[in-house]
Order: structure tokens, then C-alpha cells, then sequence
């Protein structure tokens, strides 16, 4: 174990299968926490836990869809069983579906709505009782910088997802400060996980676009999975236990550059 910045906590993290929610399952239990993995991709979400176990340390997972109400619940119920409470929740499950407006369908609109924003929606919703009666709890959602007015091209519904989630999560720590819960907003720039890559893949000339998109970074690259887990971390644990209702940026300085 690398620390105990999370000592004794336990935590959820959705799309814990691959990405950045797989960095952030290593890096919570490496710093002591037990650790439920939650996706929908049953063998990636095992392989994460048994990249956990192999360190020595304690995860287990389930196999979830978010856009399910009856799956959102039962996350918190078989956690509670496992563990005995939930301290943490990561709602780091997303997707991306890049289309023109005019070519979106309504089942696009849906399923990025329902990942994206619904899931965490009514995560929150069945562990916030569970928290309020133990008087603490932590929650992380993930925005992005697109929940900030930055765009790419074809991301208007993605876009809204984001800045929904961004409401939700001011709303829910406004709600709750006084219960001892906080709620923070993680909004990361482009990361090199599958979702950016298979963006990247699905353009005319990726290498091109993959180096233009880093140029456009201060710091000269795109974030990596640990970077954002990082600060996942930071908000998921004590030491950021006076904040609450913020955006936590992880751009490498994208959006504050001059354009
Ligand atoms: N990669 C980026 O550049 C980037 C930038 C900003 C924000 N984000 C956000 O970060 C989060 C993680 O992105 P990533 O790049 O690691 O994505 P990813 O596609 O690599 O991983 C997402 C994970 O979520 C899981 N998932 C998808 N639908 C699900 C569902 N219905 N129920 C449960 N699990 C589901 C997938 O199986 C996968 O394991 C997303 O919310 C994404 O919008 C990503």
C-alpha cells in the first residue's frame, strides 16, 4: 500500500473497467481504501479488481448499467453488504457519441443524457440517505472541460451532459454541507484513455490531430489516466475536507490560454 490518504474508507467508482476510473480504483486502494468497481463490461471491471488484489489490497465489483434505476440502488446495497457503508462515491462512467445535432436521435440523446448525467443522478440519490445517517460522505463527479463552455466539434449533447452534471453537483453540495457530505466536480481535459482514443481514431488524420490537441495544452500534452486520479484522490479524501461545490480543472492550462 502507497499510503493511508484514504485509510479505512470505502469507496465506488463507476466505469472502474478501463480509463481513467481504473486509475482512480488503483490509485484509492493503494492508498487504503476498499474499493467497489462498478461497469458494465463485467470482464473489464474483474480485471481491475484483480490488478488490485495482485498488489495486496481489497476491491470487488458488479456489473452495473447507471441508465438502470433498479442498478443504481442495488450498487449501494451490495457495497453496504460487502463493506458495511459507502464513505466515497466516484461517478466517473461516461461516453461520448460525436454526431451533428441534426443527426442525433432521440436514443443518442438518451443514452449520453442517461450515462452521463441520469447514473450519477440517481447514484446520488440512493447513497445520499446512507450518508446524511452517518453524517459524512464524499462524492466526485466527473464533468469535463465541456462542462465549462469548451467544445469540440460534434459534442452539443455531450456538452450538456456535462454542464448538467456541473448543476447537479453545486446543487447536491449546497443540499447536503450541513449533513457533513461534500460534492466536488472533477473536469478533465482530452486524457489518453480508450474514450479519447477511439475520438481521435475516428478522425481523418489521427496522429495529426493527436499532436495538435496536445500543442494546445500549456504544459504541451494531454492528460494521462493518473493525472486525473490524482485528483480524484484529492477530493475524495480529508485533505480537501473544507471543499465543497467546486470544479476541479485538470487541464494542464487548455482553458485559461488566450486564444
Ligand atoms: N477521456 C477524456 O478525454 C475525457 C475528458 C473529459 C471527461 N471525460 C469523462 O471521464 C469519464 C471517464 O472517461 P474515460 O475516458 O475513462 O472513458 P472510457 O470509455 O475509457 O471508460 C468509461 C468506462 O465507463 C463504462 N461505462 C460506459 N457505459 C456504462 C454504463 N451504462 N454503466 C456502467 N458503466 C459504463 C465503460 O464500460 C468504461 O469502462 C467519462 O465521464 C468521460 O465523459 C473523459
Amino acid at each position: 500500500m502507497a499510503g493511508n490518504r484514504l485509510a479505512d474508507k470505502v469507496a465506488i467508482i463507476t466505469g472502474a473497467g478501463r480509463g481513467m476510473g481504473r486509475a482512480g480504483a488503483l490509485a484509492f486502494a493503494r492508498e487504503g481504501a476498499r474499493v467497489m468497481v462498478a461497469d458494465i463490461i463485467e470482464e473489464n471491471a474483474k480485471e481491475t479488481v484483480s490488478l488490485i488484489k495482485t498488489e495486496g489490497l481489497e476491491a470487488n465489483y458488479l456489473k452495473i448499467d447507471v441508465t438502470s434505476s433498479d442498478d443504481c440502488q442495488r450498487l449501494i446495497e451490495q457495497t453496504i453488504a460487502w463493506a458495511g457503508r459507502v464513505d466515497i462515491v466516484y461517478n466517473n462512467a461516461g461516453i461520448s457519441i460525436a454526431k451533428r445535432t441534426e443527426d442525433y436521435t432521440l436514443e443518442d440523446f438518451e443514452r449520453v443524457i442517461g450515462i452521463n448525467l441520469r447514473g450519477p443522478f440517481m447514484i446520488c440519490k440512493y447513497v445520499l440517505p446512507h450518508m446524511r445517517e452517518r453524517g459524512s460522505g464524499v462524492i466526485v463527479n466527473t464533468g469535463s472541460i465541456n462542462s465549462l463552455g469548451s467544445t469540440n466539434p460534434l459534442h452539443a449533447v455531450y456538452n450538456a451532459s456535462k454542464a448538467g452534471i456541473l448543476g447537479l453537483t453545486k446543487g447536491i453540495a449546497m443540499d447536503y454541507a450541513q449533513y457533513g457530505i461534500r460534492a466536488n466536480l472533477l473536469c478533465p481535459t482530452y486524457t489518453s484513455t480508450p474514450m479519447v482514443e477511439g475520438y481521435f481514431n475516428s478522425l481523418e488524420d489521427p496522429a495529426a490531430a493527436r499532436r495538435e490537441v496536445a500543442s494546445k495544452h500549456p504544459l504541451g500534452r494531454i492528460a494521462t489516466p493518473d493525472d486525473i486520479a490524482k485528483a480524484a484522490l484529492f477530493l475524495a479524501s480529508d485533505e480537501a475536507a473544507f471543499i465543497t461545490g467546486i470544479t476541479l480543472i485538470v487541464d494542464g492550462g487548455l482553458t485559461s490560454r488566450f486564444a
